[in-house]
């Protein structure tokens, strides 16, 4: 159900199950989790995108696997709790979208760190529809993406939205001809690649902090992250390679 495309230094990771538009059972999460915490641990990897088909990027949690379950058992199980670990990865994950990209799988691409998205992608929160809330992080990071009056629209309405109205409305980072999405994710993945991966990983930490932390204790934490740059190797190379005016090489340490 998940491919794994290396192609150093970036990892193209696919979700592979065509038959329910990559509908995101729970086998399916647990692959996709341990996939990406594989590729968090190799040192040859630097950034990761992760993608679907050109049809879907995913049309939500599996409604086959949820229809029968009380509150009870899902309290008890948890099942969406596996999706915190995606959030717990180090290296910059880009979500490369196109086709449906609903429900569960839009809160999936959100818990990524960019969006690109072809111009046939399809946003939306339509669990209303179907007699729930989404769980997967939507009432949150949508409200923290797109504002509280549009998230109100998006998750209340269950309706669906263009790629461009994503990227309007400050869900999407970049929106590509259908055919340049992924092509689009890889040069940005590569791009990062390129950067101090310790630097990388400490921006990415501090950016998600803005998500959970007051503003004063945010900015102590930048701080903190900031000056700990300075006890690595990187930060003279870039520093010196600066003054010297050549092109710094970043080795990772
Ligand atoms: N779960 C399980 N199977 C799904 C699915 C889902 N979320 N979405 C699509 N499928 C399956 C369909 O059942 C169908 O399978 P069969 O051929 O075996 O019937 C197959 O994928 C193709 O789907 P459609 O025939 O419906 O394709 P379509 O092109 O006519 O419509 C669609 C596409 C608009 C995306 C439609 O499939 C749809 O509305 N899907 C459900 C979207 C949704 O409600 N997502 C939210 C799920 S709840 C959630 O995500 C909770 C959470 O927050 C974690």
């Amino acid at each position: 159900m998940i491919l794994v495309h290396r192609e150093e230094p970036i990892a193209v990771v696919q979700l592979n199950r065509p038959e329910a538009l990559n509908a995101l059972s729970p086998e399916l999460m647990k692959e996709l989790v341990s996939a990406l915490e594989e590729l968090d641990r190799d040192e040859k990897i630097r950034c990761i995108v992760l993608t679907g088909s050109d049809k879907a990027f995913a049309a939500g949690a599996d409604l086959k696997w949820m229809v029968s379950h009380t509150a009870k058992e899902l309290l008890a199980k948890d099942p969406l709790a596996i999706w915190d670990r995606i959030s717990n990865v180090k290296k910059p994950i880009i979500a490369a979208v196109s086709g449906f990209c609903l429900g569960g799988g839009c809160e999936l691409a959100m818990m990524c760190d960019m969006i690109v998205a072809s111009e046939t992608a399809k946003f939306g929160q339509p669990e209303i529809n179907v007699g729930i809330i989404p769980g997967a992080g939507g009432t949150q990071r949508l409200t923290h993406l797109i504002g509280k009056s549009k998230a109100m629209e998006w998750i209340l309405t269950g309706n669906i939205y263009s790629a461009k109205e994503a990227f309007e409305a400050g869900l999407v980072g970049k929106v590509t001809p259908a055919a340049e999405y992924l092509n689009e994710a890889k040069k940005l993945a590569l791009k990062i690649s390129e950067k101090g991966s310790i630097a990388v990983a400490h921006a990415k930490q501090a950016i998600l902090k803005s998500f959970e932390l007051p503003l004063a204790q945010g900015l102590k934490e930048e701080r903190r992250l900031c000056f700990e740059l300075f006890d690595t190797q990187d930060q003279k190379e870039g520093m010196r390679a600066f003054l010297e005016k050549r092109k710094p090489e970043f080795k990772g340490r």
